[in-house]
């Protein structure tokens, strides 16, 4: 059985890796796909085999899953480009002969309003579509997606968003990679997870964020155009300040509301709680 997995060099991915080798499968049955050999070198000092594609060069995505049956296709990370990219990973599994991929989709991604949602949306319906056996892993947020936030809040006591009552279900960007990991371990195909940690508002993260640095922390509404002034401020570019400015107003239309236990069923043990995961990020 031979296992891989792509965007293997990133953060999600390379902590796949190495889950799939404390799950026991031999390094010499573990493929990453990489966009840089240079950059898989600690990959390879594992001792699994290194294919180097781009998800937007189809011939590299062929050679590259030649023999493989099980992929976890970790979603790319442009959000112009990622629909196709999906796209030609899909129909190089196909041609390879793939049985299962497991895709990192978003939370409830067929119904949600988040803006990042039709992409996953439209890859899942493309995978179901494809005849290839799939699993969706709909992941929550990462809550390395708040390691600034902590950060800046260490410095100022405050925690800003545009959110006035949405809630998000974070849990550590390894939990989701372990989990992705035992389910295509295995190998149930036609499975949807819908995974992420206990649900928390803003107010109860500052909360947590204060007692993680032993200060007070409050949090502050602000509105999605004061929160885009202030990523300018940091000197992001007027497109990545206004899409992260945007994601607020996403998140509080509620489309990471979601309970789920699926999470903990597949770790095989509750996922770690919000203080625990802000101890993670905090540094
Ligand atoms: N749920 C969440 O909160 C959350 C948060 C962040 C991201 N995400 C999603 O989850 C994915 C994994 O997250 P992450 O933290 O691991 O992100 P990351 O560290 O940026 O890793 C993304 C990986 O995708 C690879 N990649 C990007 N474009 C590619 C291409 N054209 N061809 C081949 N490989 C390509 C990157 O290659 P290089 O190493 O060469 O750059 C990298 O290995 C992201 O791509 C994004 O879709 C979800």
């Amino acid at each position: 059985m031979t296992y891989a997995v792509t965007g293997a060099t990133g953060g999600y991915g390379s902590l796949a890796v190495q889950h799939l080798l404390n799950q026991g499968v031999p390094a010499a049955s573990i493929v990453a796909l990489a966009r840089s050999e240079a950059k898989a070198a600690a990959l390879k000092a594992l001792g699994v085999t290194v294919r180097v594609a781009d998800y937007s060069d189809p011939a590299s995505l062929d050679a590259a899953l030649k023999g493989v049956d099980r992929l976890l296709l970790v979603s790319g990370s442009d959000p112009g480009q990622r629909l196709t990219q999906h796209k030609n990973v899909i129909a190089a599994a196909q041609k390879a002969g793939v049985k299962l991929v497991a895709y990192t989709s978003i939370t409830q991604a067929t119904t949600s309003t988040n803006i990042l949602a039709p992409d996953h949306k439209a890859t899942e319906e493309t995978l179901k579509a494809s005849g290839l056996g799939y699993i969706f892993l709909r992941d929550n947020w990462y809550i390395e997606n708040y390691a600034g936030d902590v950060a800046g809040a260490k410095q100022s006591g405050v925690v800003a968003a545009a959110v006035t009552k949405g809630k998000v279900g974070s849990a550590l960007r390894s939990e989701y990679a372990e989990a992705a990991v035992k389910a295509l371990v295995a190998g149930v195909a036609g499975k949807t997870y819908e995974l992420g940690g206990p649900l928390w508002s803003y107010p109860e993260f500052a909360a947590a964020v204060g007692k993680v640095l032993g200060k007070p922390v409050k949090f502050v509404t602000v509105t999605e155009a004061d929160k885009k002034a202030t990523l300018l401020g940091f000197g992001l570019p007027e497109g990545v300040a206004g899409f992260y400015a945007a994601l607020d107003t996403s998140v509080d239309a509620g489309t990471l509301a979601h309970a789920s236990s699926d999470l903990e069923h597949l770790l095989g043990r509750k996922p770690a709680d919000l203080e625990a995961q802000i101890r993670a990020v905090a540094g």
